[in-house]
């Protein structure tokens, strides 16, 4: 048989290191290349608790539920958002399967084959695997480690008539990357300037490192919330199984993402979002992310020293997130060297997949969040040999 598929399909990538990276987790190699939180940290005990209330509490909590998602979860959430100065209605909010659906529903119901989507350069891989998938005509924007350059923005802006902008501005994936207050003001004002919407994908904001310094969501600076949508998720403070994410943003367009979503799925699991309701109700979430953020800084810094003994490779110590970027010698193509890593019992992300345009292909992003102290030291030594060695070799 033949299978003639969408002519869509055509824009859907798989990504040749990812299928690499799917080898690795057998055998005793050490992985940097993953996006993933500790295991060490899961609250097991606490989630399996949350479970037995959900069940305790009757037969019907496994029903059906509503598209839009369990409310008193969305409740809890608009407080939460509060904390972080986002003002939101229960009913703005819809409640998806991991922030990825966000992103995912966001663009089924805005791009037009060949509308323009504006990003970072690099950024999140799998969002452009999705505006890609919608037809959509990705072009990204200079910038620096404070944000996007605001000319180049306003350039694109005017001459390009983007659909819509999508950054990633707290601890970016992949560069780790926080952007200054002023340049999240900028492009505020440019997206009402020019009438775009902006979505913020805010994975990683709460994984921050300095008590002391301030990020400000992009949709806690936009108070009449008509240009920004925000959306995050609990894969990186809770845990990923639950696949729980949220958006808000204008109800308008949350209403036509309901309805996306109600063709794609009905609803997210309501017996996940009940029992994550529970969590949140009854366990010091706050508390917990503060651990996280005690104990990934910690092992950032171990991955960091190691790093810093290395000579030729120039990074940012990241204030937050999950990731450190790195940038070797020009001359070294970090894709190429993967094979050779792995041989040696240590995996990374090479930086080229991230682009949107000019690959650079000495980048590379490490992780620093899933091996524990010990497992970093090993895989930092066993990284810093293979390095330390092609690099006299090219020399
Ligand atoms: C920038 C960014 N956005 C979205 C996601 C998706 O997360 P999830 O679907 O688990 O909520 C990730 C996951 O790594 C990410 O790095």
């Amino acid at each position: 048989m033949h299978y003639v598929f969408a002519d869509r399909t055509k824009n859907f990538t798989s990504s040749s290191v990812r299928d690499l990276l799917a080898i690795i987790q057998q055998g005793n190699v050490i992985s940097f290349a993953g996006g993933l939180p500790s295991e060490d940290f899961f609250p097991v005990e606490q989630l399996q608790l949350a479970y037995e209330k959900v069940f305790a509490s009757r037969a019907g909590a496994l029903q059906y539920g509503v598209t839009e998602g369990f409310m008193p979860l969305r409740v809890l959430l608009k407080e939460r958002m509060k904390m972080k100065g986002i003002n939101s209605e229960p009913e703005s909010i819809l409640l998806t399967t991991g922030s990825q659906q966000a992103i995912d529903l966001f663009s089924k119901v805005m791009i037009s084959p060949g509308d323009i989507v504006l990003t970072e350069n690099p950024t999140y891989l799998a969002a452009l695997q999705v505006f890609k998938a919608y037809e959509g005509q990705v072009c990204s924007v200079l910038g620096d480690e404070y944000g996007m350059d605001p000319q180049d923005l306003e350039s694109k802006m005017k001459t390009l008539k983007p659909k819509f902008i999508y950054v990633v501005p707290t601890f970016s994936n992949p560069e780790g990357k926080a952007w200054s207050q002023e340049r999240r003001i900028t492009l505020i004002e440019l997206a009402k300037k020019y009438n775009v919407l902006i979505i913020e994908d805010d994975p990683y904001g709460e994984i921050q490192f300095n008590d002391g310094e301030t990020y400000p969501s992009l949709a806690s600076l936009e108070q009449e919330r008509t240009h920004v949508l925000y959306t995050s998720t609990f894969s990186k403070t809770v845990v990923p199984a639950l696949r729980s994410g949220w958006i808000t943003g204008p109800k308008e367009v949350i209403c036509m993402m309901v309805q996306a979503k109600q063709a794609s799925d009905l609803h997210s699991s309501s017996l996940d979002q009940q029992a994550l309701y529970f969590l949140l109700r009854d366990f010091d979430l706050n508390g917990h992310i503060a651990l996280l953020r005690r104990k990934y800084y910690e092992r950032m810094n171990v991955m960091r020293e190691y790093l810093e003994n290395l000579e030729g490779f120039s990074f940012t110590i990241p204030k937050g997130g999950m990731f450190i970027w790195v940038e070797a010698d020009e001359h070294l193509d970090m894709t190429r060297l993967l094979p050779e890593a792995v041989n040696h019992g240590v995996a990374y992300v090479p930086g080229s997949p991230f682009y949107v345009v000019n690959p650079q292909k000495n980048t590379f992003r490490l992780n620093f969040t899933h091996s524990t102290p010990e497992k970093l030291k090993l895989g930092m030594t066993r990284l810093s040999e293979v390095l330390s060695r092609v690099e006299k070799v090219e020399m």
